[in-house]
């Protein structure tokens, strides 16, 4: 039986601090890699893959995001009357017309765990992915597409891991594995010397509907935030969750030098901008 997953989760409430002062006024997700904002590639990954209804867990300071999917019939009609039919184009398939969007404002910055949990009312019970922006993945397919492949051959839990250098184990979830990537722990951010391997989870997630439920029993864990990792601990006793191996190279927007080299590649793929772009000799 193959469930369909329509419904994409992108928890966008976080303020990006280390992108000061760029992130003052403008949402660390409006950054752009070359010409397109993060948050527009994690929703063309997530339409790509199947999702109908994106769910976007904002903030007050995030109402640009907002702006971005919404229809601007002004800027539509400046680009018509003066005959630029390309980026009008550009401007319309920003958003197909059968996706919908809803915005739900996570009031308290309690963790990726509660935010995931502020989706519930818009996902219902269903499958559904959860994508972090920070973690740009290039790859065909995207990697949401190869998780709900994945997913409608086996029906698991699925998360999105790589192997990263030891000593930055306490940057991410930690996952030790069986071979068949079954999760067997998840531990968030643990120091090197604890971490039970260097696989950990990047930013996609797909999950049944009863992660919900583990969520809403889900105390404080590390750093004093509700972590979706602890929530798939418990989710781990009772259904499959296993660890995927996605292809195709990712990263880290989150990082200024991630940033950098995401759009030094992005500029690469790019032969009008390569061109002018390699140095001589
Ligand atoms: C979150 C998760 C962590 C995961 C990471 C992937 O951490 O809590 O388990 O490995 O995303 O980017 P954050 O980067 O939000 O601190």
């Amino acid at each position: 039986m193959s469930v369909a997953v329509r419904t994409a989760v992108f928890p966008v409430a976080g303020r990006g601090t280390r992108f000061l002062p760029a992130t003052k006024a403008v949402p660390k997700e409006m950054l752009p890699i070359v010409d397109k904002p993060l948050i527009q590639y994690a929703v063309e990954e997530a339409l790509e893959a199947g999702a109908e209804r994106l769910v976007f867990i904002t903030h007050s300071s995030k109402r640009a995001i907002e702006d971005h999917f919404d229809v601007d019939p002004d800027l539509e009609r400046s680009l018509e009357e003066s005959g630029k039919a390309e980026l009008l184009l550009t401007l319309r398939s920003i958003l197909p017309k059968n996706v919908s969007c809803v915005f739900i404002r996570q009031g308290q910055p309690l963790g990726l765990g509660h935010a995931v949990l502020c989706a519930e009312p818009a996902v219902g019970r269903e499958p559904f992915f959860v994508h972090l922006p920070d973690d740009l993945i290039r790859a065909r397919p995207g990697c949401l597409a190869q998780m709900a492949a994945d997913f409608a051959e086996h029906g698991d839990n699925l998360l999105a891991v790589e192997e990263v250098p030891r000593e930055k184990t306490s940057s991410y979830g930690i996952v030790a594995v069986d071979r068949q990537m079954r999760l067997q722990q998840i531990v968030e951010k643990p120091d090197p010397e604890q971490a039970p391997s260097t696989l950990a989870v990047v930013g996609r997630y797909l999950l049944k509907p009863r992660i919900f439920d583990k969520l809403r029993m889900t105390g404080r864990g590390a750093g004093g935030e509700i972590q979706i990792t602890d929530a798939i601990a418990d989710l781990m006793e009772e259904q499959t969750v296993r660890a995927f191996r996605f292809d195709g190279t990712r990263y880290d927007c989150g990082s200024k030098l991630g940033y950098v080299q995401a759009t030094l590649d992005y500029a690469l793929q790019d032969p009008a901008i390569a061109a002018g772009l390699r140095l001589p000799g």
